[in-house]
């Protein structure tokens, strides 16, 4: 029997045909899988947690990306800040558990050393008169906030496009003033598939039609490709009167104010790969729960009318709706390379009641149902595409542009880094 010579990373990247899906051993390969942690989770921006993670001064929110683990932190001024999860004494992890905790001070559990808010040692017994404790604070992380989301970057040069980002959706954000949000629930699954097959899944509905019952009340398939061929007369003129009434609906909301219009930037050259748009909502266009209303009635920040559609964001790991009444946010990290942590966080007023201005089932039911379905696709896709059979076939120009535009991105991403 020959032996079986492994392809490089960058030879299965190369082998993909244009417009087909990337060949089975990118999404299974532990090597590939590291490399994806380190440039894709390690160098670029990333969603960590949401503002409402961190509400008081003291807490703190910690998260692990591959081998590294952070900690958010909400200091004494309620500034948002991040530190590496590493003792400056021995590296013993601060914060053993990821997840949310309240403290005063971070205390290693080791030997004690006692850390600040603002990252510096103010505590350590036994090293003398010699040392110098302000040469030991914790190492800081970049740390940013758009609307609820925080963002981190752990390279040590952000990308600089991140501002593009910033500018982009601050103006679609505000109305809902995001930062005055609590979380209302949320939900941690692993899916079982690799990191890139979540995305994938997330960047297209042509699956929707056939998935997702209780999703597909609110969300519109059209808004992500419509193939005219081969298209019923009824669908054609439906199709037809679905952009009559986007067209409507966008004009009206551009005269109150919302910003409406596409924009992308997910090409080769970018870093912060990110799209938005401002999605029209079946029915009454207020909400994505199965009556298309509103959950809760208080609405966010100072938004004043229900029927604002869904301000729609994306990023390489990411995925946000931000309605008048809620948001949804959600977020990746990667865990192996079939394993996937995908985190769902459902944001509403920071006053609203539950029981009172909404009913918790009503909130959620739409995004826990599509969420679960959507984890099982990934994980049949996760386990077709190891099967040695697996030929990656052709995506949809209609509906699926968006995944060879990421295969691209990621293919440029990996070669700038030198993969
Ligand atoms: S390793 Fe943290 S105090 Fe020793
Ligand atoms: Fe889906």
């Amino acid at each position: 029997m020959s032996e079986v010579q492994l392809q490089t990373h960058r030879e299965l990247i190369e082998s993909r045909r244009k417009g087909h899906g990337m060949p089975g051993e990118l999404f299974g390969r532990q090597d590939v899988f590291e490399t994806d942690v380190e440039v894709f989770f390690h160098r670029l921006w990333i969603v960590v947690g949401v503002t409402a993670d961190v509400p008081e001064a003291g807490d703190v929110h910690t998260v692990d990306i591959g081998k590294a683990s952070i900690m958010i932190v909400r200091d004494d001024d309620e500034n948002v800040r991040a530190f590496r999860n590493v003792c400056r004494h021995r590296g013993s992890r601060i914060i053993k558990k990821a997840g949310k905790a309240s403290v005063g001070m971070l205390v290693c559990p080791y030997h004690q050393w006692t850390y600040d808010l603002d990252g510096s040692l103010r505590h350590s017994t036994h090293m003398g008169k010699d040392f110098d404790a302000s040469c030991h604070s914790l190492i800081p992380v970049h740390v940013k906030t758009v609307g609820a989301h925080i963002f981190v970057c752990l390279a040590d040069d952000p990308p600089a496009d991140f501002e593009k980002l910033e500018t982009v959706m601050a103006p679609r954000f505000a109305p809902y003033d995001l930062a005055r949000t609590k979380i209302a629930h949320q939900m941690e699954i692993v899916e079982n598939g690799n990191w890139k097959l979540v995305v994938e899944n997330n960047r297209e509905c042509y699956h929707c039609a056939g998935t997702h019952p209780e999703l597909t009340n609110s969300f519109l398939a059209e808004d992500f490709g419509f193939c005219p061929d081969g298209q019923s007369e009824e669908s054609l003129q439906s199709y037809d009167e679905y952009l009559k009434r986007n067209a409507a609906c966008r004009e009206n909301w551009e005269q109150d104010g919302y910003v409406c219009a596409t924009f992308e930037s997910v090409d080769e050259g970018v870093d912060t790969n990110f799209r938005t748009q401002r999605l029209v909502i079946s029915g009454a266009n207020e909400s994505q729960t199965l009556d298309t209303k509103v959950a809760c009635t208080k609405l966010l920040g100072g938004v004043e009318r229900r029927d604002l559609g869904d301000v729609h964001m994306w990023g390489h790991h990411s995925w946000t709706h931000v309605m008048s009444d809620h948001a949804v946010i959600a977020y990746l990290l990667p865990l192996a390379p079939d394993k996937t942590l995908v985190r769902t966080v459902w944001l509403v007023h920071a006053d609203a009641v539950e029981g009172v201005d909404y009913d918790l089932k009503r909130l959620t039911e739409v995004w826990i149902a599509t969420t679960n379905q959507d984890a099982e696709l990934v994980a049949n896709a996760h386990a077709g595409t190891q099967d040695p059979a697996y030929i990656p076939g052709p995506f949809s120009n209609y509906t699926e542009a968006a995944l060879d535009q990421f295969s691209r991105w990621y293919d440029a991403k990996l070669r700038a880094h030198g993969v």
